[in-house]
């Protein structure tokens, strides 16, 4: 099975559990990144990223691997902006044709990771989800543990 994951951070979190895929899949991994993204220090990045979510832009990223075509599995990470996905995603969705795929959802989050998995099943239709996970703030609350839960996680669905 032919693996992808593709994922957006913006200070390390959703980086950290996409590292620990790829270490245990051994699967291809591309990272959006936005040409201008937003501040990532201080209150402004909640408010530009907030405002990004709320109006649903598509902020122009740095070209990534969008060959989907090539793949079984896809899995897809993203923080919780919001409650939603982050904007890169957005992007994304706009430009790919994503079907007929088996698709792994995982996030990253402070406290509440409101309705990012249903935004993200909205957009995937014609796709089977085939598992979804949230890491509490995984850098900041043991590491080595959240890697470890994030390698299990995912060996399930690699046979
Ligand atoms: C613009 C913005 C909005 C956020 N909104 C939420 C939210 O709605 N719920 C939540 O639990 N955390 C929220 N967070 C916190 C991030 O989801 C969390 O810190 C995440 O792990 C960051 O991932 P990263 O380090 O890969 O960028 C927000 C952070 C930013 C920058």
């Amino acid at each position: 099975m032919k693996a992808l994951v593709i994922y957006y951070s913006l200070e390390g979190n959703t980086k950290m559990i996409a590292d620990a895929i790829k270490e245990e899949i051994d699967c291809d991994i591309a990272r959006l990144i936005p040409r201008k993204d937003i501040p990532k220090k201080g209150f402004l990045k909640y408010f530009f990223g907030g405002k990004q979510v709320l109006l649903r832009q598509k902020p122009k990223l740095k070209s990534f691997n969008n060959n989907f075509e090539a793949y079984d599995l896809i899995i897809f990470g993203s923080p919780v902006w919001a409650g939603s996905y982050v904007p890169a995603f957005n992007t994304l969705f706009s430009q790919a044709n994503i079907i007929n795929k088996k698709i792994a959802l995982f996030c990253t989050y402070r406290g509440n990771e409101g309705k990012i998995f249903k935004r993200f099943n909205n957009k995937l239709i014609g796709n089977e989800i085939i598992g979804q996970i949230g890491f509490v703030s995984p850098l900041e609350n043991n590491a080595v543990k959240n890697s470890n839960k994030a390698k299990q996680w995912i060996r399930q669905f690699i046979k």
